[in-house]
């Protein structure tokens, strides 16, 4: 990282953690050259940067200031009281009835998982796939069995590589996107009956695996800047025999919160410390709006203890199915489960994946998918500000695709998705991220999407539901 990138991630982590407030002017560029013996156009840089991200404003012959919306300190819901018992959960039925709700083509996507399949390359890679396939030995079916293609899993070592992980191929597992990754990951590392921490909000598919096996979930809190409340993790592995952690470290599903590196780091030595594994979901990783990937908690793991899952579904291919689990010393075991479960992830979409990678433009692709849902936030951002009333609260992460928004007091998340879907939009409420369906006053909003008259046109039409989904 060069050093104005340095300086601006500190700033960065500073401002979202609510040390420099909103409105707080920030150092004058001679106070930080003095202070870090640097240049002032490293200075000038690093705050390029951050107003780029959106975190800091300049003001005429005044300096900078942090931004509105730049902290969520002050805009966050009040914090819950610690709930550390465990649950059984029962989601699915709930999950299922919010899902078929939004399947239809013709509703604004609001509660969509994925981006618009606009932003991706797909002639390209159905080049890259089609030429692959016509290269595919008849032994591929046998050769490229778990762990998986050997290219396609060179070319995933290499990008760790980039990120400075020094990432073996040997313990890299190609998977049925990253789903299957972390669901191998929590039966490998589970018996029916254990408890599992999970985040609380948390992505729904982590509940339903839970549920599926007959596991029961710890929820530990998650502030939606700061990710997940290491303290609470801490009573709660001292309290309980946990024998997993499930969590996401960048642009977390659904409140888009991403741990410091530092909180990354005290995260990994605590879990080390009780000798508990951590299955991390990063597969919003590659969607930093900052110059660079933010580390994930694998990069300080010294025991094998993380298991790092991601997949190219929210960055290149959604319906390829291909993802991968970097998995630590559990690798031997995730493979045979995978054998002993879906046998192997498409020989043909590995190759034609493998194929982009290396010749297709992969990283040219990634800063231009970067730059549009950077550019969506803002739309977003700016059209919430517009129609949603003064109580209403809403995240602006620095990575990712999702906003979570705190709705005025007492109106109804559920209320409000039933009148949105009789309206032709789709929102996730709250209550599908909790085991014990909490959150009935947040939606998650998805800015994946192309901005256009259509989708301003939604959010005006949400702020005029208020009222009627109000309790
Ligand atoms: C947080 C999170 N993890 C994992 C997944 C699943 O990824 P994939 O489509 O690669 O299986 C999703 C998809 O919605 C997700 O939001």
């Amino acid at each position: 990282m060069k050093r104005f990138e340095l300086l601006a991630n500190t700033m960065a982590d500073d401002i979202r953690s609510g040390t420099r407030p909103v409105g707080s002017r920030m150092p004058s560029v001679r106070q930080l050259t003095t202070q870090h013996g640097i240049s002032q156009s490293t200075v000038f840089r690093a705050y390029y940067l951050l107003e780029d991200w959106g975190l800091i404003r300049a003001r005429e012959r005044s300096g900078y200031y942090v931004a509105p919306g730049a902290t969520l300190k002050n805009q966050q819901a009040p914090r819950r009281p610690l709930t550390l018992e465990s649950a059984k959960v029962e989601i699915s039925d709930l999950v299922f009835s919010v899902l078929d709700a939004a399947k239809h083509p013709d509703i604004v996507p609001l509660g969509s998982a994925f981006p618009s399949p606009q932003l991706f390359p797909l002639q390209r890679l159905a080049k890259s796939l089609g030429h692959s396939s016509r290269l595919i030995s008849p032994w591929s079916t046998v050769v490229d069995l778990p762990p998986g293609n050997e290219q396609l899993r060179r070319q995933i070592a290499l990008r760790y590589m980039g990120m400075g992980i020094a990432q073996s191929m040997e313990e890299l597992v190609v998977t049925n996107g990253a789903l299957e990754a972390l669901n191998l990951c929590l039966m490998a590392v589970t018996r029916p009956g254990d408890l599992v921490a999970i985040e609380s909000p948390g992505f729904y598919a982590a509940l339903q695996a839970i549920e599926r096996l007959d596991l029961r979930a710890v929820e530990i809190p998650v502030d939606p800047v700061s990710g997940i409340d290491l303290q609470a993790l801490s009573d709660a592995l001292d309290k309980h025999p946990i024998r997993a952690c499930w969590f996401m470290t960048n642009y977390q599903n659904p409140t888009g919160a991403a741990l410091s590196q530092e909180r990354k780091k005290a995260l990994v030595e605590l879990l080390a410390q009780h000798d508990v594994p951590l299955i991390e979901d990063d597969v919003y990783g590659e969607l930093h709006y900052g110059p660079t990937y933010p580390l994930p908690a694998m990069a300080f793991d010294k025991t094998g203890l993380v298991m790092h899952c991601s997949s190219f579904s929210k960055t290149l291919a959604p319906g390829y199915r291909i993802g991968w689990v970097a998995a630590g010393r559990f690798a031997d075991k995730v493979q045979r489960l995978k054998l002993m479960t879906t046998l192997s992830a498409s020989i043909p979409a590995q190759a034609g994946i493998a194929d982009y990678l290396q010749h297709g433009g992969y990283d040219k692709h990634l800063r231009k998918l970067r730059g549009s849902l950077h550019g969506q936030l803002a739309e977003m951002d700016a059209a919430l500000h517009r129609w949603m009333p003064d109580d209403s609260h809403w995240t602006r992460p620095s990575g990712g695709y999702f906003l979570w928004v705190r709705l005025p007091p007492r109106v109804d998340a559920m209320k409000l998705h039933r009148l949105a879907i009789e309206n032709g939009i789709s929102i996730a409420p709250g209550p599908v991220f909790s085991a014990r369906h909490e959150f009935r006053d947040h939606i998650r909003l998805n800015f994946g999407h192309p901005w256009s008259d259509r989708m301003e046109s939604a959010i005006r039409t949400l702020s005029t539901l208020l009222a009627r989904a109000s309790e």
